[in-house]
């Protein structure tokens, strides 16, 4: 039978276990805003590997979010160039803009998804992670975990309403910021694609995919 997943167990793995990133502010330390921010752009279809040096070098170019929105364009531009996507330079420094004109970063899902370049997952990271907002942050790794903790048959994309509801609802009150980033890593680190590391997973208890021993077969994706 299946206990509802606790949030408390996952926050329990994740202080042994959290990976140290370099926008992830030290446990106890209120995080930056514009790193999170710039990090969770950077991190939008590029891997973490591939965004470190690039975020390193963002942040000595332009340190706050008000330098980023005095400098030229061309100077953004450059400092992205070989990450790929480019929109995203383009709307990030919008975005700045944006922020500087009104002179604070919104702290809220609402106000975020208002800013260019900022949609459903963004808003919901940058507002728990930045603003331990209790909001959920949906990526492909977190529809990935949730699928699997709920073995949800119909396939994604038609899953992804109810896999949003399922997200949200697991999201605690307490340390709503460490919960996003625990279930990130638990996606990154132990509930990956194929080969899952069960036995060390936290909700391996709770997850009806791991109790049929069907986890590598979700999420359900519609054929090709
Ligand atoms: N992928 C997207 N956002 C992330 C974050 N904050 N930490 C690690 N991986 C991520």
């Amino acid at each position: 039978s299946h206990s509802r997943p606790d949030a408390a167990d996952l926050l329990v793995w994740y202080d042994r276990h959290r990976r140290a990133l370099p926008w992830r502010a030290l446990p106890g330390v209120a995080p930056d805003p514009y790193r999170v921010w710039l990090s969770e752009i950077m991190l939008q279809q590029t891997t973490v590997a591939a965004v470190k040096p690039y975020f390193a070098r963002f942040l000595e170019r332009f340190p706050t979010i008000e330098a980023l929105a005095a400098a030229p364009e061309e100077a953004v531009m450059g400092a992205w160039a070989g990450l790929g996507y480019y929109s995203r330079a383009r709307n990030l420094h919008a975005c700045a803009r944006a922020v500087a004109e009104a002179g604070r970063f919104p702290d809220t899902v609402e106000g975020l998804r208002k800013l260019p370049g900022i949609g459903a997952y963004t808003a919901g990271a940058i507002a728990a992670i930045a603003f331990d907002r209790p909001a959920a942050a949906v990526d492909g790794n977190v529809e990935r975990v949730v699928s699997r903790l709920y073995a949800i048959e119909t396939p994604i994309p038609a899953s992804r309403p109810e896999i949003r509801r399922l997200a949200e609802s697991l999201v605690p009150q307490e340390r709503p910021g460490d919960f996003a980033q625990a279930v990130m890593d638990l996606g990154a680190t132990l509930c990956t694609p194929k080969r899952p590391a069960c036995a060390l997973c936290p909700w391996m208890q709770p997850c009806r995919a791991r109790a049929e021993g069907l986890q590598e077969t979700f999420p359900r994706k519609v054929k090709k």
